[in-house]
């Protein structure tokens, strides 16, 4: 049994492994793999695809699921702490899947509940899922994820895909251009980590000159519901678009653009039918690696290949 509480809780092994145990069940899908197992399901914040791809994932599996969508309507209205919440679901479920708003949520409900968690995301902290889907979809789509040269995009403060996709590529020996106005750059602590490591990366306020540096373009929403002040936010927000004209014949043939959606105003629909443009297929990747990550915080046996996910 498996918690996915942060991307750096995996070795580099078990990142690959996911990504294998993915790509099986992709190709060959197992619909009785979970049967008789439920799925608790609590997202505390607002969610499309995560919510939904990890709730296709049980039913691809044969699992079931409870849970709510929003808090609105469950008794954390009439005062129950999160703790209680955590207690009452692990008796009614065999893993859990959260969103909470709060950076380091999941960790706490990992030392609550004897169920496996899954953290579908917690405050601008971390989005373990994501990553390992959009390592999934670089892989797929590039061949390797070893020695990849991305440049991060918008907000790079606030957006816990890009802090968990850093922390994944730091062990695949990544090459980083961080893209942002100074107020929403990527935090100290990452680039501390980065430096400690000697690895390569680039702070930077433009990305036209990059783009025939880097494989993969990994644009993001600037997140005004994570800002205090709207004025901070006003002064950030639709600093970076990109379309046809400013990407086609600049950037090299193979890069891809990738972005954990939702969007806004970052990317105009005119890229969408290009070959770069790999966010739609990104987020429908979402499903066979939910799956594996299932598969692997509930010691189901999902692939021969497949060295720790015992019977
Ligand atoms: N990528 C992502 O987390 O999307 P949702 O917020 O729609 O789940």
């Amino acid at each position: 049994m498996k918690d996915f509480i942060s991307i750096k809780d995996l070795t580099k092994e078990e990142i690959l492994e996911v990504l294998e145990v993915a790509s099986e069940l992709s190709q060959k899908p197992k619909p009785e793999l979970a049967k008789g197992k439920i799925v608790g399901s609590l997202f505390f914040e607002p969610s499309t695809r995560t919510r939904l791809s990890f709730t296709s994932a049980a039913y691809r599996m044969g699992a079931q699921v409870l849970g709510f969508d929003s808090p609105d309507a469950t008794s954390l209205k009439k005062g129950e702490s999160l703790r209680d919440t955590i207690k009452m679901v692990e008796a009614y479920s065999d893993v859990i899947v959260m969103r909470h708003y709060i950076e380091g949520s999941a960790k706490f409900a990992s030392e609550i509940s004897n169920n496996p968690i899954i953290n579908a995301g917690d405050g601008a902290n971390e989005h373990p899922s994501q990553t390992l889907l959009d390592l999934f979809t670089i892989k797929k789509e590039l061949g390797r994820i070893e020695n990849m040269k991305i440049a991060f995009v918008g907000d790079l403060k606030y957006g816990r895909t890009v802090h968990s996709l850093t922390k994944a590529l730091e062990m695949f020996n990544g090459e980083f251009y961080f893209i942002a106005p100074d107020s929403i750059q990527i935090p100290e602590y990452i680039t501390k980590e980065l430096d400690q490591k000697g690895m390569k990366y680039h702070i930077c306020s433009e990305y036209e000159p990059i783009l025939k540096e880097i494989d993969v373009l990994y644009m993001t929403r600037i997140q005004r519901e994570r800002f205090d002040d709207i004025e901070e936010y006003n002064k950030v927000s639709g600093v970076y678009k990109i379309s046809k004209d400013t990407i086609l014949g600049k950037c090299q043939e193979h890069m891809i653009i990738l972005h954990p959606l939702p969007r806004v105003d970052e990317i105009n629909i005119d890229l969408d039918d290009t070959k770069h443009a790999l966010y739609f297929k990104q987020a429908a990747n979402g499903v066979p690696t939910r799956e594996a990550m299932y598969a692997l915080a509930m010691g189901l046996k999902a692939s021969k290949a497949s060295k720790k996910v015992e019977n």
